[in-house]
């Protein structure tokens, strides 16, 4: 799926810089670390597409790709307990502003760590994004980490959270990058969106 169509556009840190409006998009959001960049590789077959790495907050701008007909959303990851103040509070007031002005955004795909569920940070975001109207679905990611009856229990309080959240979907994605699980089944998800 869109093999050879994804190129890094732009990173972006204010809502002057971002590309035009003129096509669909979705963006991946999620705490630092949960590893967003890499799921955009795996995604892409593209290995160093998107910078992946072991030192949390290394993604700090919004970064644009184009994926076929879309733009796919790289989101600087949020809850990096180590970050000034003034970092949260800049990223805090981009992303509402990013959320709030992109009428494009179709989806967002909150990564959500197979080991750790839903934790406080995730559900601040899931307020904002059900605030903004803007229709989420969680992506469990590193699945090839935990044991299958802990990923269990994960599995079930993500589920619990998620049905009292508005604007959530309902399903989620179970994936590792590592092991190309629920790849498949992403790529189909954003391929349907791309139709319309
Ligand atoms: P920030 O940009 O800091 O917000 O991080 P990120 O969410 O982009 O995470 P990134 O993709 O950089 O991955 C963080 C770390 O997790 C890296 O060391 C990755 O190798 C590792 N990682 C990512 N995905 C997987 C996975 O599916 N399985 C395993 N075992 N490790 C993974
Ligand atoms: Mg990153």
């Amino acid at each position: 799926l869109f093999a050879g169509q994804s190129e890094f556009l732009k990173g972006v840190v204010s809502m002057d810089g971002v590309p035009p409006a003129d096509r669909l998009e979705i963006c991946f959001a999620g705490r630092s670390n949960v590893g967003k960049s890499s799921l955009i590789n795996a995604l892409t077959g593209r290995k160093a597409l998107a910078r992946a790495s072991n030192t949390p907050g290394r993604t700090q701008e919004i970064n644009y790709f184009t994926l076929g007909p879309l733009y796919l959303v790289d989101l600087p990851g949020y809850g990096y307990a180590e970050a000034p103040v003034a970092v949260v509070e800049k990223w805090q007031r981009l992303l509402k502003a990013y959320l709030a002005g992109r009428a494009t955004l179709r989806r967002a795909f909150l990564l959500i760590d197979a080991r750790h569920g839903i934790k406080k940070v995730d559900e601040e975001i899931m307020d904002l994004l059900d605030a903004s109207a803007v229709t989420y679905q969680v992506v469990l990611t590193k699945a090839d980490k935990p044991l299958q009856k802990d990923l269990d229990k994960v599995i079930e309080q993500v589920r619990g959270a998620l049905s009292k959240h508005p604007a959530a979907y309902p399903e989620l994605v179970l994936t590792s990058s590592e092991k190309g699980t629920g790849l498949a089944t992403l790529r189909a998800i954003i391929a349907a969106m791309a139709r319309g």
